[in-house]
C-alpha cells in the first residue's frame, strides 16, 4: 500500500482501533516484551511473587479491593499502572520505561474492566482458589503493608507465610484492614 493511501486510511481506522483494548492482542505483547523476563512461570522468575504469563495467577491480582494490583475500571487506583508511570522506588520495568502508547493501552484496558477475554469461559471458583499467588499484599489497620502468602484461617487469626524464610506467622484478623480481612476470607473459602 502506498504511503499516501495508508495515511488516508488511518483516520478512518483509528476510532475503531481505539475503542477496546484487547488483552491478547494489545496488552499481552507489552507485558511479554517488558515484564516476562522477571515475572513469568515460563522463565521461572517470579520477582516479588508476581507472574503475568500464567493468567490464573495474574487474575488473583485483579480485584476491586485496596490490596489488588489492578482495580478494574479504576486505573488511577491501580498500583500496577502507577509503578510503570511514576519514578518511584519500585519503578517497572526497573531499567526501562514503557512508551506513552503502551501506557495508554494498559490504562484503557484497566478502564474497560481488565478482562483477559470477553468470550472466555469464566474460571471456576475452585480452580482459582487452588492457584492463590504465593505472595500477596496485606494491609494492617495502621496502613502498613505486609507481603506474605496465605496459609489458612485459624480462629480469629490468619496464618501467613513469610516470603524470606517461609516461616508461618499467625496474625489477628482484627488488626488487618477491612479489605485484607475480606481477602483472607476469600482465600479460605472453598
Ligand atoms: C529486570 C527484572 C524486572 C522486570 C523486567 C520487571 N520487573 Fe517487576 N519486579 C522486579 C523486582 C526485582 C521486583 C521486586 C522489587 C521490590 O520489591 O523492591 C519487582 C516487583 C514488581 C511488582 C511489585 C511492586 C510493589 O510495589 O510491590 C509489580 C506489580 C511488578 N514488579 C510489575 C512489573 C511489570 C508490570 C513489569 C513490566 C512492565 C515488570 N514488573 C518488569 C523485577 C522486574
Amino acid at each position: 500500500m502506498s504511503l499516501i493511501r495508508f495515511c488516508l486510511l488511518v483516520p478512518f481506522l483509528a476510532p475503531t482501533l481505539a475503542l477496546t483494548a484487547d488483552f491478547q492482542k494489545d496488552i499481552q505483547p507489552i507485558l511479554e516484551k517488558n515484564c516476562y523476563e522477571c515475572h513469568s512461570v515460563k522463565t521461572g522468575k517470579k520477582k516479588a511473587g508476581f507472574v503475568f504469563d500464567d493468567l490464573k495467577t495474574f487474575k488473583m491480582d485483579i480485584a476491586d479491593n485496596d490490596v489488588a494490583q489492578i482495580r478494574p475500571g479504576k486505573p488511577a487506583e491501580s498500583h500496577f499502572l502507577e509503578i510503570m508511570v511514576n519514578d518511584g522506588k519500585n519503578h517497572m520495568p526497573p531499567d526501562g520505561q514503557l512508551s506513552t502508547g503502551d501506557i495508554k493501552k494498559i490504562t484503557e484496558w484497566i478502564s474497560e474492566g481488565a478482562n483477559f477475554d470477553k468470550n472466555a469461559p469464566k474460571l471456576a471458583p475452585t480452580a482459582v482458589k487452588k492457584s492463590l499467588p504465593p505472595i500477596m499484599s496485606w494491609t494492617n489497620m495502621d496502613g502498613k503493608t505486609i507481603k506474605a502468602g496465605f496459609v489458612r484461617l485459624d480462629g480469629e487469626n490468619v496464618v501467613l507465610r513469610m516470603p524470606l524464610n517461609a516461616s508461618e506467622v499467625s496474625y489477628p484478623l482484627a488488626k488487618l484492614s477491612e479489605a485484607s480481612q475480606k481477602l483472607a476470607r476469600d482465600c479460605a473459602a472453598p
